[in-house]
């Protein structure tokens, strides 16, 4: 008689199915084997306002069936772990179980397939870690967390669920070079531009997977293909998937803007554009270096290097305009980056592309020769 973890799982791998997330029966027999709940540890919080969730005060089935939801759990929030919070924590998540979905997706997208050796960066809980070992087996997976806290509690985990991958504390931006070349590189925490040791330890054919965000929060997930002359290329992917930064790539603190500065002008684009998916990707592409604040209908701009800011405004007669101060004109970037993006038909992410090289990262609109903005690599 199978247990209700059991038949959790395979309802969870069901479902996964029938949404299309999961597809390869070999990631769906790993769905079905992994026990998630033990990702989870003693707590997990609850948004909003990070209440946590304590295993021992749920009852065992609420608990399960918490842990079989496609739901992610975030195990951390500003540092602090759920199990030592005693009330509700201020913050963003630090680090979480990511939705089976997602995690799955992620999996399959990557194109992991029997006998790849994989270089997976952002541990968090371990449970995308144990997927892989299940499938790989453990010699062929090692995983890098930043946080030390959050790198034992899913050693712990591993090992209680019986996986014994190669597990690093340290920075994923380094990768791990001890166990080069992967054919595989996975990140399930976001980066800015692709870290240069990533470049020399994945094998030329391999691929690096991985969502490339920035401080206006756009994001849009990278699938790469590493070249025989060290360059690596490949186009952005069809999900719209979001992960918490790479800690080194978080954005500074903010700081407090201006008001009414700067020289005005009529603005030649709807700053609503940046509520879309792509459009807010877009805007990062032509101001990597800005931050996004709403406040009410009008969106700010903040670069905290450099003091520059773009403050737009409804206009009464209809239109918007924009407050531009400091060295860098942000709206100007962002503007020319959406007109062009509109030039072309808007596209979703999945019409730009990538090409890193020794002295630059470019994301091209359409093909490699298309019109091009560099990252802050
Ligand atoms: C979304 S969680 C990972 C989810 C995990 N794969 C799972 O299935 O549970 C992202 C993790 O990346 C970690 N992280 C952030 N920056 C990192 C870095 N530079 N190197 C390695 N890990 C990092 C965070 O501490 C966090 O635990």
């Amino acid at each position: 008689m199978s247990t209700t973890a059991e038949r959790l799982r395979r309802e969870l791998a069901t479902a996964l199915t029938a949404t299309g997330a999961l597809n390869d029966p070999s990631w769906r027999r790993a769905v079905e084997t992994v026990p998630r709940e033990l990702f989870l540890g003693a707590a997990v919080y609850r948004g909003p306002g990070w209440t946590p969730v304590l295993r021992d005060r749920t009852p065992g089935e609420k608990w399960l069936e918490m842990a079989y939801t496609d739901e992610t759990w975030v195990t951390q929030v500003n540092g602090i772990p759920a199990e030592v919070a005693t009330k509700p924590v201020l913050g963003d998540p630090t680090s979480s179980s990511t939705m089976p979905s997602l995690v799955v997706k992620m999996l399959e997208r990557a194109g992991i397939g029997h006998g790849d050796t994989v270089l997976e960066i952002g541990t968090g809980t371990g449970y995308s870690t144990a997927l892989m070992c299940e499938r790989l087996g453990d010699d062929k997976v090692t995983s890098v967390e930043y946080d030390e806290h959050a790198a034992a509690r899913a050693r712990e985990a591993l090992r209680f669920a019986g996986y014994a991958p190669t597990l690093v504390v340290g920075d994923g931006l380094a990768g791990y070079q001890k166990n080069a070349e992967y054919d595989r590189l996975i990140a399930t925490c976001s980066v800015r531009y692709i870290p240069a040791a990533w470049m020399f330890q994945v094998r030329e054919g391999g691929t690096i997977t991985a969502p490339l965000s920035g401080w206006m929060t756009g994001s849009a997930l990278a699938h790469l293909t590493l070249f025989d002359d060290g360059t690596a290329g490949g186009r952005f992917l069809a999900d719209d998937v979001s992960f918490m930064f790479a800690r080194p790539h978080a954005r500074p603190p903010r700081s407090s803007y201006l008001i009414g500065v700067g020289e005005e002008r009529d603005s030649a684009i709807d700053p609503g554009l940046l509520d879309d998916w792509t459009g807010l990707f877009v805007a990062q592409l032509g101001a990597p270096s800005a931050e996004k604040l709403e406040v009410g209908d009008d969106v700010v701009l903040l670069d905290v290097a450099t003091g520059s800011q773009a403050t737009t405004r409804r206009s009464p007669g209809g239109g918007w305009t924009v407050r531009q101060h400091g060295p860098l004109r942000l709206w100007d970037a962002v503007e020319n980056a959406i007109l062009t993006w509109q030039e072309a038909g808007c596209p979703h992410q999945s019409g730009f592309g990538l090409t890193v090289t020794r002295e630059a990262q470019r994301v091209w609109l359409g093909d490699s020769d298309g019109p091009s903005w560099n990252l802050p690599a």
